[in-house]
Order: C-alpha cells, then structure tokens, then sequence
C-alpha cells in the first residue's frame, strides 16, 4: 500500500468564493489535540526530518506548495502538498521532510496529541532501529 494517502476537503465554497471546513474525527481521520501552522518560511530551508512513535497528523498546504518525502523505513515516497482542498495523512512511526517551500506556502497541520518533545524521533538511524523492532 501507498505511503500516501490523500484526505479530501470537498469544498462547499459558493458564488463568493471558497470554504473548506475540517472535523476531527469526520473529515480528518482523528480526534484533533492540536493545531500548528508552519509560514515565512526562509529561502531554501528544508523542515522535518523527524518522526513520531505515537502521532497522527494531517497536513494541508491552505495556501502555496511544499514538497514532501514521507519514508516508513523501508519506502521513501515523494510528491507536492499545492491545494488547500487535498491533505495527506501522516502516521506513527512515519519518517517526513519538507523541502521547496513557495514563498507565501502556509502549510497547516492537524495533530491527535498534544506537543511532547519525548515523542518526536530526530535521528534517522535510530527511526530505522525502532521500525525494525
Ligand atoms: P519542530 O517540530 O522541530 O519543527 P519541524 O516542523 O521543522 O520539524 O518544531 C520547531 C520548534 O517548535 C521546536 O522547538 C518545538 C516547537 N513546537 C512546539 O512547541 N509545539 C508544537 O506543536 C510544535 C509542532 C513545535
């Protein structure tokens, strides 16, 4: 199966414009804890490079584009976050980068637990021992 696995927001924008509305355990697959929003991001500055060992996200580009690398330790996958109406779901235990930020790129993200710097995995080869364990 795919690394990547696209959440729809079916837009429900009218004559004035556009509107996408995201709820936890409807449209995003998770009771939501937490949300952040990554923005300003700098010239050729990549983010990521972690994962999570118990984390459910869901991230979505509401304004711009950024590339993402998603690698479970055993497949590396690649593609652009460009639409505020399509978000990729990210699992535990999910190795993720983002690269090639778009100037005004907003890129919204969607979490089912609060911020707990324990959980994060920041170093490669030890994301790759505890995928094989
Ligand atoms: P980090 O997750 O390392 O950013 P990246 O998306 O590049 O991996 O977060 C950057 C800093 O922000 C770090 O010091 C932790 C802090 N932070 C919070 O305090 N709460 C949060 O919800 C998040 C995502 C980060």
């Amino acid at each position: 199966m795919s690394l990547i696995q696209w959440v729809h927001f079916p837009p429900l924008g009218d004559a004035r414009g556009s509107l996408v509305a995201l709820e936890g355990e409807k449209t995003v697959p998770f009771a939501i804890k937490r949300v952040y929003y990554i923005f300003g991001t700098q010239p050729k500055v990549a983010r990521g490079f972690h994962a999570h060992r118990d984390l459910k996200q869901v991230a979505v580009c509401v304004t711009g584009s950024c590339r993402m690398i998603l690698d479970d330790g055993s497949t590396r996958e690649e593609f652009l976050l460009d639409s505020p109406t399509k978000g990729v779901l990210i699992k535990d235990l999910v190795w993720r980068e983002m690269h090639d930020f778009s100037e005004d790129c907003v890129l919204l993200v969607l979490a089912s637990e609060h911020y707990d710097e324990t959980d994060y995995i920041r170093d490669y080869e030890q994301f790759l021992k505890e995928t094989k364990s």
